[in-house]
């Protein structure tokens, strides 16, 4: 049997714009999960079971481009070898592939990303074809593209190095270092948004008027460029916390923040946090609030009695 894993993750500055180009940070959160377990199976096949999304099913019977389906399809490669050869892992002419998570789907946490990451790794080790991370992250990349249309490519990115990133499509990766850790809250709206929807409305603002929205996406790189500098000298929380409130300034003019969003950010501030935005596509899924440490669990409790679903305190290191 092999088993992989692979963290959520939270976007600290950036989102959309990022599909433009402009810069983001995102840092994993190992708080939640996507677990994947390949086992040899004496029936036939490749069998698939993710019971989180009520999926039970046999490779053959996924569509080219369900993206568990075209995960497993491209660990394989064009030119399978055939599953008899594993037999001596223990098994007969079959494959079990079990898949769970604990990441809330379409919440901006990553879970897409995440069950990919985890599934390509636990099967290619079963397979006995290993995979680089630049590997697993390109391979990914193409599955994202499935969930998401026009993805950055910064949710498989963060997710397959699992540590923080500095991320512009398209540039080699740039992990980043944290002067000095530091507390967020994650408030869950509970409200399940594709991001899809929300890059694709972005993408028809952005069309109707690129001369206004690419000015928009200059503030919001600027935004990312400054808060590295900040997080990576490890001083001045505040002026970090100000940049969050102004960058969910920016993600409100995008039209991707929603008013069950606003209600929490504006819960946090209010419980003393030093500054929130929404985090991920937007309309739903999940805020996130930077905070001092000891503040976090008033900051925690203020969210859910706003309406949160639940919350994660994460320390980013
Ligand atoms: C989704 O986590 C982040 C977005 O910027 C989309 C993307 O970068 O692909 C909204």
């Amino acid at each position: 049997m092999t088993r992989a894993s692979a963290p959520g993750k939270i976007i600290l500055f950036g989102e959309h714009a990022v599909v433009y180009g402009r810069p983001a940070l995102a840092v994993p959160v190992t708080q939640v999960h996507a677990d994947v377990e390949v086992t040899a199976a004496p029936r036939r096949g490749i069998w698939i079971h993710a019971p989180d999304v009520n999926l039970h099913a046999e490779l053959a019977s996924l569509s080219a481009d369900h993206p568990l389906g075209a995960a497993i399809r491209s660990v394989f490669g064009p030119h399978p070898r055939p599953l008899s050869r594993f037999r001596e892992r223990g098994g007969g002419e079959g494959i079990e592939i079990n898949i769970s998570s604990t990441i809330p789907v379409a919440s901006g946490l990553g879970s897409g990303a995440a069950v990919t990451v985890a599934l390509l790794r636990a099967l290619s080790s079963f397979l006995l074809r290993s995979l680089s991370f630049d590997e697993v992250n390109s391979l990914a990349y193409e599955i994202e593209k499935l969930h998401h249309g026009t993805p950055s490519g910064i949710d498989n990115t963060v997710i397959t190095y699992a540590r923080p990133v500095y991320f512009i499509k398209g540039q080699p990766i740039e992990t980043f270092t944290v002067g000095a850790p530091f507390t967020i809250v994650i408030g869950d709206t509970g409200i399940r948004a594709p991001t899809k929807e929300s890059v694709g409305d972005v993408r028809k603002l952005w069309e109707a008027d690129q001369a206004r929205w690419e000015k928009v996406f200059d503030e919001v790189g600027e935004i990312a460029k400054s808060a590295r500098e900040k997080i990576e000298r490890g001083k001045k929380k505040e002026e970090l916390g100000a940049l969050m409130n102004a960058n969910h300034a920016l993600l409100q003019e995008m039209t991707v923040s929603s008013l069950e969003l606003d209600r929490l950010i504006v819960a946090a501030r209010v419980a003393g946090a030093l500054g929130a935005k929404l985090s991920g596509g937007g309309r739903g899924g999940n805020m996130i609030a930077l905070v001092e440490k000891e503040s976090a669990p008033a900051v925690a409790e203020a969210l859910m009695s706003a309406g949160a679903k639940r919350t994660i305190i994460t320390e980013v290191i």
